[in-house]
């Protein structure tokens, strides 16, 4: 009995029933730019700035963030690709950046905002989602994996200066 009542004290606890996932507005470009700074850490907050107004600019790029008590605790990116490695359906909707701050992982947050992405893609009469993951990211290929992604290929990128 007394075990059954800490159980349901610590669910009334539990982060995920206090989050709340939903779209970023202007308003929210600093959250988004500092979430976005969390998962790439090896750019600078100006960088990704500049360059979250450049795809912004140049057609409907998107975000989602999740919330706990206020605190933005994580957020994916995403927009419409023509193309996505593995299928000849177009468009696709493509997964840009996904991240979920630390304390809060392994709660189904990530899960929650895919989940909403999806739905969002399945409104627009969209049939894929797509996505990609480093090469020496595991943690990411196993949570893609748990999101229900397939995978289909491994790629190696090149750019050349002209
Ligand atoms: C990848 C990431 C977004 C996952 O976020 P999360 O909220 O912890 O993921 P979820 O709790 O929704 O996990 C969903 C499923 O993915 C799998 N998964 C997630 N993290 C995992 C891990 N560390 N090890 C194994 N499987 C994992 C599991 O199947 C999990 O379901 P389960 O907990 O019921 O077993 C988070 O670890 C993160 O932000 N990592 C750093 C940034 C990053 O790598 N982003 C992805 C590349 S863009």
């Amino acid at each position: 009995m007394g075990g059954s009542r800490v159980a349901s004290a610590m669910s009334k606890m539990h982060p995920i029933r206090h989050l709340t996932i939903r779209k970023t507005s202007p308003k929210d470009i600093d959250t988004w730019v500092q979430l976005r700074h969390a998962l790439w850490p090896h750019y600078s907050q100006r960088y990704l700035r500049k360059e979250l107004q450049q795809l912004r600019a140049r057609g409907k790029y998107e975000s989602l963030l999740a919330i706990i008590d206020k605190e933005p605790v994580g957020f994916v990116e995403f927009q419409k690709r023509l193309h996505a490695q593995g299928t000849i359906e177009s468009p696709v909707l493509y997964i840009e950046g996904l991240y979920v701050c630390k304390k809060y992982r392994r709660l189904g947050i990530a899960q929650r905002l895919v989940d909403q992405v999806k739905k969002i893609a399945k409104a627009e009469g969209i049939k894929i989602l797509a996505s990609d993951a480093m090469l020496e990211n595991k943690i990411s290929q196993r949570a893609h994996k748990g999101f229900g992604f397939k995978e289909t290929h491994r790629l190696v990128h090149f750019l050349m200066k002209l």
